[in-house]
């Protein structure tokens, strides 16, 4: 079981479009809200006893999206890298992205690999960027790269760490090709709000709510829990 300052959570941030939309702007001007909750999010995970932050940032299908916003986000994350990086060396904060880097603008692979580089050893918290991200893929090139040697250990391994808890900002309940093997005993915590005003505040009152949860991993309840429930 994982300790309880090393969680790993993971989130999908969505609702940046419906956000702007709502009030009349562009959907653009929703994803930039929405770099603002990530530094907001990044900032509160460490005291909350989070150790691994995998953030949803751009999927596999997200480039079937008008070009124009594709272009707005690949510059919105190049943005971000551009002004977070020393942020993220001075609070400790490690980056990483996973996914696909072949078809990404080469100014932001280039911006990715330099803050990878400079972050490379902050241990306070370790934050993972999916871009150009499947699940799927993911799983499918573990397995063609292991063949038969394969093993449910170092096939974990290449993956990535287990997901303990999993958010979903919008009100949508699904998982959208994220961290398929890796979610498979996370709790979940799916929230109406939408990511541009999610804040550190709405990180802690989902690890409130999943530190309540009876994590069974197909055992029995624990005996606390089920004299909680019958009492
Ligand atoms: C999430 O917000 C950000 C990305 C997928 C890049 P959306 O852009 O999906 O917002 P909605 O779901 O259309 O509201
Ligand atoms: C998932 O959100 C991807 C990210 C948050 C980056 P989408 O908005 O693309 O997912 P669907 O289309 O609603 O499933
Ligand atoms: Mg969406």
């Amino acid at each position: 079981m994982t300790p309880v300052d090393r969680l790993h959570v993971a989130i999908i941030m969505d609702g940046n479009g419906r956000w702007a939309l709502g009030r009349g702007l562009p959907r653009v001007a929703g994803h930039r809200a929405g770099a603002a909750a990530v530094r907001r999010v990044v900032e509160a995970a460490p005291d909350l006893g989070i150790h691994t932050l995998t953030l949803y940032a751009f999927s596999e299908d997200n480039w079937s999206r008008p070009p124009r916003e594709v272009t707005a986000l690949m510059k919105l994350l190049g943005r971000y890298l551009m002004e977070e990086t020393e942020r993220c060396v001075k609070n400790g904060v490690r980056l990483e992205a996973i996914g696909r880097r072949d078809r990404l603008p080469a100014p932001l692979v280039a911006l990715l690999e330099q803050s990878e580089r400079k972050t490379a050893r902050c241990r306070r918290l370790h934050l993972r960027l999916a871009l150009d991200y499947s699940s799927r893929r993911k799983i499918l090139e573990a397995a063609l790269r292991m063949g038969s040697t394969a093993t449910e250990e170092t096939f974990s391994e290449a993956l990535g760490p287990d997901v303990d808890l999993l958010i979903r900002t919008s009100g949508e309940q699904r998982l959208s090709d994220f961290l398929l093997w890796e979610c498979a005993y996370a709790e979940m915590v799916f929230t109406p709000r939408m990511w541009p005003t999610f804040t550190g505040e709405d990180l802690a009152q989902a690890l409130d709510e999943f530190r309540h949860r009876d994590r069974r991993f197909g055992r029995v309840a624990s005996e606390d829990s089920t004299a909680r429930r019958t009492a």
